[in-house]
């Protein structure tokens, strides 16, 4: 089984203080093997966040300010199944193996409130538990259990930096 397209996309516009929220997104995005993720706003230092990581760590991972609506309507276009992480959902493990058969993906998360809207146009509206708790929490758990872990194994091309897993201590390979 190779690894699926998938691409992440953050329903809401920013708000007080989620700038970490927003980063952490963006980079757990990346390092599970998504190909893009989506904002409704993006400020410059997060663009540079993630871009420093892509120079260092490889691969080619783009931050795309758009409105959500837009983005559903380019992913329903690709084929791409729209996945809503929502706690108010189907729970994950009912769903899992119907969308294990799709080979492509829209996943959305949401911010504090997330318009009604959403709830209809995605394909699933899937929880990861039914207890409140985090969009950063829910997509990975949600990319993991989607691909049977094969997410893990992603190589990122064009690196400088790169870690040999070593069981004690840290070991990294830099490029010159
Ligand atoms: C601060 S939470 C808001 C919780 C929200 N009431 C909800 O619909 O899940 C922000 C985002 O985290 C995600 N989230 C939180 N708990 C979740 C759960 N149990 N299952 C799936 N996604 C969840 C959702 O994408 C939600 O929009």
């Amino acid at each position: 089984m190779g690894l699926k397209s998938l691409k992440v996309v953050r329903v809401g516009h920013r708000y007080v203080r989620d700038y970490r929220t927003l980063t952490h997104l963006c980079l757990v995005s990346r390092a599970l093997g998504a190909e893009c993720v989506y904002l409704e706003e993006v400020e410059s230092g997060l663009m540079d966040t993630v871009g420093e990581v892509n120079k260092a760590w490889g691969g080619d991972f783009p931050v795309v300010q758009a409105p959500w609506k837009k983005v559903f309507r380019e992913a329903k276009g690709e084929g791409r199944t729209i996945v809503h992480l929502t706690m108010y959902g189907d729970p994950l493990q009912d769903r899992v193996e119907e969308l294990r058969e799709k080979g492509s993906f829209l996943l959305a998360v949401g911010g504090p409130k997330v318009p009604g809207e959403v709830y209809q146009l995605a394909d699933y509206n899937v929880a990861v538990t039914s207890q409140p708790h985090s969009e950063i929490a829910a997509l990975a758990i949600a990319i993991h259990d989607i691909q049977r872990g094969e997410e893990l194994k992603k190589v990122f091309s064009g690196y400088k930096l790169r870690i040999v897993p070593s069981a004690r201590g840290k070991q990294v390979e830099q490029k010159t």
